[in-house]
């Protein structure tokens, strides 16, 4: 099983809320607000939370599999080079609890093992066996191979392919069962541009796509971090899975029922089969737990302070940015006052 603690990541660090690439060459460039201060080179993050990501993956699959996933244009030789890195670099990062031969997938945590068609998609002699976690894919059915992969990681699977003429792009696949608010389905097909248009303030970065996604195919593999406050730790916030607190119209701000919602992201190129892999990894930790301390409640309330209020609105924080700007406040002098040495002075 996989036994370490989910890393705490904290871009809000910065003190600035910014749309924009922000890419870091995987394994390469140190991310600057990362407390060690170091760069990072894995694609597939395998820690503690592996079975609730599982567990909600297999909910949303059962709920309603083709909301979340498709393909559209997506040739064989892409299909094949996004699918065997997926599969080679996933049991790379296992440490040997998933296994690729080069034909058959097997997951010693999940205890299900498939032989995969990697150029043509196909996933067939499905296994089962005694494994740790093998209660919770027992009554499920992969329907792709991407659809396996995809249910084997934490990780969301998306591929970007781009004509080797004429240089248009557009998302080739999608296996998506965290979604933040968004439909894959209304994003299969579309241009960078068109993917990114809900995003307020997207207008500039939209304005460097082919310089972008040339980027991504051509000199990566590259990481990137998105955040947000939410008000539910679910991972899937599908626009058509049942409600829940978040983005509700009445739930108010309660630091005891908010969450930090951290999207590492990566992209790894394949120039030959014109296109790439991107990955999204939602990392759902309590506020009070991300904010512990003065120093990390400041920068937070800068980068909200630093929205645009479409922006704000975008991240589904207008109803709540008063009482959360409210609560960092009292974090961030409270406890400075309560450590500070003139209250316990005696003098
Ligand atoms: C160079 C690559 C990319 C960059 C720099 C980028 C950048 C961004 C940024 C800055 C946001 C706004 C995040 C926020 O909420 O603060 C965003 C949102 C989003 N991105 Fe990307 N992105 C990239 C690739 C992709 C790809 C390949 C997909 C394909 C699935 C994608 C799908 C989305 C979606 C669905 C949203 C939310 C849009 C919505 O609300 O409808 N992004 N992206």
């Amino acid at each position: 099983m996989f036994s370490d603690p989910p890393t705490v990541y904290r871009p809000f660090m910065e003190g600035v809320y910014r749309v924009s690439a922000g890419l870091f060459r995987l394994g390469a460039q140190p991310i600057p607000w990362r407390e060690d201060g170091r760069a990072e080179g894995h694609t597939f993050a395998l820690d503690r939370d592996y079975g609730r990501f599982v567990a909600s993956k297999v909910a949303a699959h059962r709920r309603a599999a083709h909301e979340y996933q498709g393909e559209a244009g997506l040739t064989p030789e892409l299909r094949e080079a996004a699918l065997s890195h997926v599969a080679r670099t996933l049991a790379a990062e296992s440490g040997g609890l998933m296994i690729w031969d080069g034909r058959r997938f097997t997951n010693r945590t999940l205890g299900w093992a498939a032989e995969l068609g990697l150029r043509w998609g196909s996933v067939e002699g499905l296994t089962r066996f005694d494994a740790p976690l093998a209660s919770l894919v027992a009554e499920i059915a992969p329907l792709t191979a991407l659809d396996f992969l995809g249910l084997n990681a934490p990780e969301d699977l998306a591929v970007v392919a781009r004509a080797p003429e004429g240089g248009r792009d557009w998302l080739a696949a999608a296996h998506v069962l965290s979604p933040q608010h968004w439909d894959p389905r209304d994003k299969l097909g579309r241009d960078f541009v068109a993917v990114h248009a809900p995003v307020a303030g997207s207008g500039p970065m939209n304005a460097t796509a082919p310089r972008l996604v040339e980027a991504v195919i051509a000199r990566g593999p590259f990481v990137r971090f998105a955040w947000g406050v939410a008000m539910s730790g679910r991972l899937d916030h599908h626009p058509a899975a049942p409600p829940d607190a978040d983005r509700a119209g009445e739930t108010r701000f309660d630091p005891d029922r908010a969450f930090l919602r951290v999207e590492r992201q990566t992209l790894t190129g394949f120039p030959s089969a014109h296109g790439a892999l991107f990955t999204i990894r939602p990392y759902v930790c309590p506020l009070r737990e991300a904010v512990a301390t003065p120093e990390q409640a400041r920068p937070l309330a800068a980068a909200l302070h630093s929205m645009t209020p479409e922006q704000v609105a975008y991240k589904g924080l207008t109803h709540l940015l008063p009482e959360l700007l409210a609560w960092l406040d009292e974090q961030g002098t409270l406890k400075e006052a309560r450590g500070g040495p003139a209250l316990h002075s005696g003098a």
